[in-house]
């Protein structure tokens, strides 16, 4: 007979996090600190100021093992979160295994993805200083769809710069963008010194998140009314994203009495899977359970697996701070591939010393095994993945088919494909 926890497979009966966790208190070795790229010193408030507001700065330096989490951030995490950890009965079904997988959906969010959970505090925080306007880069676009859509919670503009390939091939997330009262423009563009440079220089170009940061950045330097979000790769960004994992351990904790063997995440510049495995990573310091944690890339942009560890600016003009990252190198310009968000050079310096430290591995997946994955997912769970997302769910087919015994998986489904339909019809096309 079945019980009603096999009937009701999507847990969500856990309270909203009050903290966010912040892994660095944790860790045997500091997170290496940005560098100034001038004076090659690490990088101190005053020199983030132009860019970030003071909440944030003093987020990405912490050490406190817990950041509160603002009433006013919490009210609208609660529209959506918690986020449910669903069993995927049926795509185990498909998949022909007996291990036990779940997937820890952020779909759910207003714009489809995770990205809301540090879009929301990043605007909050801009909002606490009096900052009027956002500007932000965005790759397939859900990071600038959800900066749009934290912006109008606090009366913010955001002004977006979407990757050339993404702007023109997927059309829906301006759209919503523009929903939201957000403005886009196809980077490279003619409004920055950075864009201007770029288009003289490779006016066919596809873009690139490094070229679109680059422009995003420049934009709030010379606006003083403006100040500059990143969706990925800085600490801040990481620590808003753990909600995602202590939900998740509690929700597992709740069916499963040893946790997780492994836990998969795609990887762009690493916040998701951050997000997600942090927490888990207490975890296994704490002794509760030792997972497997893997960062699943594209091997069209395989900053983990095939990059140098070492430091490098975040963006194409070098006008961030040094980064110690795994990186392809600040003007690597990956292939056109559907999984926009994961064309990023470089990786989050804490997923990267959480990689050196020897907690996380990183695996390549190739585009058309990822779509395959994300066709086999969305006929037999009925959720079409994001593009990014399916690296993900790839991996960890991967992973289970040749485990030698049942395991218990957990899966970073980021977001959705609802508006990356256009992928999926090409990819589906190509098979036939
Ligand atoms: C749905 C989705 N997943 C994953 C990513 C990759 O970013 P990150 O590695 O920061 O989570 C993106 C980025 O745009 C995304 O939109």
């Amino acid at each position: 007979m079945s019980t009603s926890a096999d009937l009701s497979p999507d847990i969500t009966t856990v309270a909203v996090p009050t903290h966010w966790y912040n892994l660095a208190a944790d860790l045997p070795e500091p997170i290496p600190p940005h560098l100034h790229p001038g004076t090659g010193e690490p990088v101190g408030p005053d020199d983030l100021a132009p860019l970030f507001p003071s909440g944030l700065i003093a987020q990405e330096v912490t050490t406190e093992r817990y950041v509160e989490i603002p009433e006013p951030v919490r009210e609208i995490y609660a529209r959506w979160r918690p986020s449910p950890l669903i069993r995927l009965k049926a795509f185990e079904k498909a998949i022909g295994t007996t291990s036990r997988i779940y997937a820890k959906y952020e779909g759910v969010s207003p714009v489809g993805s995770h990205k809301t959970n540090s879009a929301v505090a990043q605007a909050y925080y801009n909002h606490l200083d009096g900052v009027t306007k956002l500007t932000t880069e965005t790759g397939a676009g859900q990071w600038g769809s959800a900066l749009a859509f934290a912006g109008a919670q606090f009366g913010i503009d955001v002004e977006v710069w979407q990757v050339r390939a993404s702007y023109e091939s997927k059309p829906y997330r301006g759209y919503l963008i523009r929903t939201y009262g957000g403005t886009i423009h196809s980077s490279p563009s003619t409004l920055t010194e950075a864009g201007r440079k770029i288009l003289a220089e490779t006016p066919d170009t596809t873009g690139s998140l490094g070229m679109a940061v680059s422009e995003a950045v420049e934009a709030a330097v010379v606006d003083p009314e403006a100040r500059y979000a990143l969706g990925s790769v800085l600490n801040h960004v990481v620590l808003h994203q753990t909600v995602i994992g202590q939900e998740a351990v509690e929700q597992l904790a709740l069916v499963e009495d040893g946790g997780a063997d492994a836990v998969f995440g795609c990887a762009g510049g690493g916040s998701n899977l951050a997000g997600l495995a942090f927490p888990f990573i207490r975890e296994k310091i704490e002794g509760r359970s030792d997972p497997l944690i893997v960062a699943a890339e594209p091997t069209a942009c395989p900053s983990i697996t095939k990059g140098e560890y070492r430091y490098d600016h975040g963006d194409v003009a070098g006008l961030t701070p040094l980064l110690k990252m795994h990186t392809l190198g600040k003007d690597f310009v990956p292939d056109p591939i559907h999984a926009g968000g994961l064309r990023y050079h470089g990786m989050s310096p804490a997923l990267s010393h959480t990689v050196e430290l020897g907690y996380v591995q990183g695996t390549a997946i190739d585009q058309d095994t990822a779509f395959a994955a994300g066709v086999t997912f969305a006929r037999s769970q009925g959720i079409v993945p994001a593009p990014e997302s399916t690296h993900a769910i790839a991996a960890a087919m991967q992973w289970v088919a040749e485990a030698d015994e049942p395991k218990v998986v957990v899966i970073g489904l980021s977001g959705h494909g609802q508006l990356d339909l256009p992928a999926y019809a090409e990819y589906l096309e190509r098979q036939q």
